[in-house]
């Protein structure tokens, strides 16, 4: 007998997204779908298309782009404004689907909906057929399903799968569940629900006990065929479950599930870092299957036994999750062919005029540094990405002056604004040299922030090894992210700043910074 296809339904965009903090914009959705694309994830949650004008943009926009390739979902409440929003974001897409969902446990019933159980089934029943009349695939999702009185639960299955739902989404809404419940609930619902052969289960867990991935897999093992993750686990409060983390965990025990995916395993690691850049949310070193530590083998015990043969302590081989280590790969007289061969087996396809750019961004890192890492290029990679999307302001030069004691430090900054061939200096004192230039940014811009997050890594080895800068700032209440790389901290810090003031100004420039699209105002789930 052939092995069951689990289906990875990827919500990084639209619960990972609802992770405070990590709202993204359109060209940053549209560059997360892409990956997810070519990851192979066979259905991309884009949005919730009634939060705001800018998350029903980003779903239309995925949608027509990659609707093709792969489904494209967006959530609905149970409401008729909801559905009708989300079908016109989504009716593009060669293949689509309309997520419903209604809170069924006594907690949600009694306190936040103030329904009771006839009024919740005659919702749902109704919306989902709602649903159904405008589009051909429908998930619903009853919220709280892992606290919700079993009988209940399914009663309100079998009559949305009557309705004509074709997945039904079971989540374990606040990360209460353990696996042996969570499974046997699985187990339940295919023995209780008449016509549950009629629809996919899925799981949808979320990690407050750390269980998630656990809970994901026993809900597989007792007949899931859908699974609900996200890139690094990324979600509301401690997240959601880790898609790499249970792709990985199908593959490598095989033998246990008897279950394979669609994920092409190489893109995870490139998946999780363009995520990791995009959101502001630092992989910790350890975590699974992705963190920098993941196949790093420090024990001199180890070391001798994997020098003797791989399978003494490593499970699964890193390349096949897209991670190249730090191995030194290329100096500065290493060719074009050579680095676009690299750029390749580290999981990459750039077109002809990136590859250029990143290629003369490789010679200048060179000249600089004297051991070019597989991980500076990666760096340099994805800051390509970010200097390539037109920034209204670009930076020219700076200089700083700092020192101890009874120095104040300065920073004189210079930048260009797109368009305009003027170069506009300004000069800032702070109480650091990047403190300092933080605030000559704010002057010439003349946007002002407040950073609430700075984060600094190396990316590979050694002193000269380069700096990675990872903050976030607030404008008028709204986050924004900025990452940016150098061997010069100083210039990783400024051109991270500027990226998140350029992201505050195209945000006002294009209208999108209205009341109506602040994550705020969003509707509540
Ligand atoms: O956690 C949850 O219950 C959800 C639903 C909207 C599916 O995200
Ligand atoms: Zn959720």
């Amino acid at each position: 007998m052939s092995d069951d296809v689990i289906r990875i339904f990827d919500t990084t965009l639209r619960d990972g997204e609802q992770s405070p903090g990590c709202s993204m914009n359109t060209e940053e959705k549209l560059q997360v779908a892409e990956a997810l694309t070519e990851l192979g994830v066979d259905i991309i949650e884009a949005g919730f298309p009634i939060a705001s004008p800018g998350d029903f943009e980003a779903v239309r926009q995925i949608a027509r782009r990659f609707g093709d390739r792969t489904t494209i979902c967006g959530l609905a409440r149970c409401r008729i404004e909801d559905i009708e929003r989300a079908w016109e974001a989504l009716r593009d897409a060669e293949h689509a689907r309309i997520h419903v969902f209604l809170a069924t446990s006594s907690i949600h019933r009694k306190y936040k909906l103030k329904m009771d159980k006839d009024q919740i089934v005659r919702t749902a029943v109704e919306m989902v057929k709602r649903a159904r009349d405008l589009c051909p695939d429908i998930e619903f999702s009853p919220e709280d399903a892992a606290r919700t009185e079993r009988d209940f639960l399914c009663e309100v299955i079998e009559k949305t799968i009557d309705a004509g739902a074709g997945t039904i989404n079971i989540p374990d809404t606040v990360g209460y569940a353990v696996p042996p419940q969570f499974g046997e609930l699985f187990a339940y619902l295919r023995n209780n629900v008449p016509n549950i052969d009629r629809a996919i289960l899925s799981a949808h867990c979320h990690d407050d006990l750390g269980l998630a991935v656990a809970n994901s897999l026993a809900a597989i093992e007792n007949g899931a065929r859908q699974v609900e993750c996200t890139i690094n686990g990324l979600g509301e409060r401690a997240g959601n479950a880790a898609l790499e983390e249970i792709v990985m965990a199908l593959r490598t025990r095989r033998d246990y599930y008897g279950c394979t995916t669609n994920i092409r395993t190489q893109k995870l690691y490139p998946t999780s870092r363009l995520v990791s850049s995009i959101t502001g949310m630092m992989v910790q070193r350890n975590k699974a299957i992705v963190g920098q530590n993941a196949f790093a083998h420090e024990a001199g015990i180890h070391q001798h036994g994997i020098l003797q043969e791989r399978s003494t302590y490593e499970i699964m081989r890193p390349e096949d999750v897209g991670f190249h280590g730090t191995n030194l790969v290329l100096g500065k007289h290493s060719g074009r062919h050579a680095f676009r061969d690299r750029v390749r087996k580290l999981g990459y396809e750039l077109d002809e005029q990136t590859l250029n750019r990143v290629f003369q961004d490789f010679i200048e890192l060179a000249d600089k540094k004297k051991e070019v890492y597989d991980a500076d290029i990666v760096a340099l990679i994805e800051n390509r990405r970010g200097l390539d999307h037109p920034e209204t302001w670009e930076l020219v030069g700076f200089h700083t002056c700092a020192g101890s004691p009874h120095v104040v430090p300065t920073a004189t900054l210079e930048l260009k604004r797109r368009g305009d061939d003027t170069i506009r200096r300004d000069a800032a004192i702070g109480d650091g040299p990047i403190d300092a230039v933080f605030w000559a940014l704010e002057r010439i811009t003349g946007v002002s922030a407040r950073l609430e997050d700075y984060q600094v890594r190396s990316v590979s080895r050694g002193k000269d090894a380069q700096g990675e800068v990872t903050l976030r700032i607030v404008v008028d209440g709204r986050s924004y992210h900025g990452h940016g790389v150098s061997t010069d901290v100083i210039e990783a810090s400024a051109r991270a700043y500027l990226q998140a003031l350029n992201k505050a100004i195209a945000d006002v420039a294009s209208g999108r910074f209205s009341d109506a699209d602040r994550k705020t105002s969003a509707p509540s789930l």
